[in-house]
């Protein structure tokens, strides 16, 4: 490792003079700030392989700089020096990701020891992490992938996991967000602390915030009680914020106080509560476009966006389709007890054809689908949905067929595609119901279903 750069935070100069001179002989590239304030600016400029911190300072002290430094990314590693008898300080500052703590007077051969054992760690770490690079890993918890994208993203989640960076999930509808923010929390050390989901675009402003941040008894209107927010419980914990592209402006003013003081104020309320939460964002809007049509703030996104992870839509990784509906299969025979059920290489074909618009949530539906509906041990086309088939039926031959047999195919499939609804289908068809009913019939499809159909 050449020259590891640390910041070194100690309020009373004699011991930080002594100690940083300590450190340069040991050939560290040293910084030494004399107040929390100060360390936490230069954290926000600056990359430091270790910061080693007074636990107690005046105003912001060594947790708050700990805070800080859990945030940044790359996360640096943080010493706690603390005075005697703190040791449950001590202790918190471990829960709260410190590398070490020493006590105080903390002798310069200690604390070069300390820093040595903390970056030989973070070593085998690298080494580890590069080891699972190279082996690929093709599932992560639940989340499954063979693609490079996602093996990519496998390890994002588990480099960052174990650090408090904010982390913007980006990707269409269904391709997974929520569950990787899942397996961030899952991976860091706030795994047994709750993992709370917001959905931003369903609220209005004032329900947004008050659903985050709480509010008083008679706050507004309907508030009858003082009511805790998201973010006080989730402390401790991971909170996601779920298509925060559509956050409206004011309750995104409140949100980027949160994230810089760490402090959230309930709705109607002066005083103002500490947590300790980590924030996950997710959307499936672009958000730069947002942002320059002044619907986002700027200044969010980039607190937000410290750790981006875009996950393909799922017609661009089609390496992971088949490996998907394997784990689906699986899933649904389980859950449905079904005798061992495989997917036919006729099925499996139309798979990798199709475009999947809804993502690996349509494809894990249409998987649960065919297992209930297939009759044997194999899963074969008739038991997906046709639209997934169609694609691969328009294929076979049209140029062979009569134009009477392709728009008898194409009312059939649209009439399926409705949930056999004719009049919907008659619509989408652009002809009337009458001159559908007499098509069918003379596909040899009697009328009267269509009848109890329209009551219905
Ligand atoms: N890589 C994957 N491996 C296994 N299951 C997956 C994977 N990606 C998505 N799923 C499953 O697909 C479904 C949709 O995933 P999820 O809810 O995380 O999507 P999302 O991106 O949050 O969608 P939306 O934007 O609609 O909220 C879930 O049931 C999830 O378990
Ligand atoms: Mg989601």
């Amino acid at each position: 490792m050449p020259n590891p750069r640390i910041l070194l935070v100690d309020d009373e100069r004699s011991v930080a003079g002594l100690l940083s001179l300590a450190l340069k002989d040991g050939g560290y590239e040293v910084d030494v700030e004399y107040s929390g304030e100060r360390a936490i600016e230069r954290l926000l400029d600056e990359v430091y392989d270790a910061v080693v911190a007074d636990l107690r300072m005046e105003k912001l002290d060594g947790l708050d700089i700990l805070r800080a430094a859990r945030q940044r990314y790359p996360s640096p590693a943080v010493i706690i020096m603390t005075g005697h008898g703190s040791i449950d300080s001590a202790v918190e500052a471990m829960k709260l990701g410190a590398s070490d703590y020493l006590t105080k007077p903390v002798d310069p051969s200690e604390l070069t020891l300390a820093l040595e054992r903390v970056f030989e760690r973070r070593q085998l770490l690298t080494e580890l992490d590069s080891l699972r690079q190279r082996v690929g890993q093709l599932q992560l918890d639940n989340l499954i992938g063979v693609s490079p994208a996602m093996q990519g993203i496998f390890r994002t989640v588990q480099r960052i996991a174990r650090t408090d960076v904010t982390v913007l999930i980006m990707g269409e509808s269904g391709t997974g967000k929520e569950l990787v923010a899942r397996a961030v929390h899952n991976h860091s050390s706030r795994a047994n602390n709750p993992f709370l989901t917001v959905n931003c675009s369903a609220l209005t402003e004032t329900l947004l915030e008050s659903e985050l941040f709480g509010h008083a008894k008679g706050a507004f209107t309907g508030a009858v009680a003082a009511k805790k927010g998201l973010f006080e419980d989730a402390d401790g914990g991971t909170l996601l914020l779920d298509e925060i592209g559509d956050m409206e402006p004011g309750a995104q003013a409140a949100l980027l106080r949160v994230l810089e003081s760490g402090e959230v104020r309930r709705v109607g309320e002066t005083r103002t509560i500490a947590v300790d939460v980590r924030v996950l964002a997710s959307t499936n809007r672009e958000l730069e476009e947002a942002m320059k049509l002044g619907r986002f703030r700027e200044d969010l996104f980039y607190r937000l966006r410290v750790v981006p992870i875009s996950i393909p839509p799922l017609r661009e990784r089609t390496e992971d389709i088949i490996p998907l509906a394997q784990h689906f299969v699986t899933r649904y025979t389980e859950k449905f007890a079904r005798r061992s059920i495989k997917l036919g290489g006729e099925a499996s074909e139309a798979l990798l054809k199709y475009s999947w618009p809804g993502n690996v949530r349509e494809l894990e539906h249409a998987v649960e689908r065919a297992v209930l509906l297939s009759e044997d041990e194999v899963i074969q086309p008739e038991d997906l949905p046709t639209e997934i088939t169609r694609p691969a039926v328009a294929e076979t031959n049209t140029a062979a067929m009569t134009l009477a047999e392709i728009e008898k195919r194409h009312i059939l499939q649209r009439l399926e595609q409705c949930g056999g609804n004719r009049s919907e289908a008659a619509r989408q068809l652009g002809i009337s119901r009458n001159t559908l009913a007499r098509k069918l019939k003379s596909y040899g499809m009697e009328d009267e279903e269509a009848e109890e159909e329209e009551d219905a």
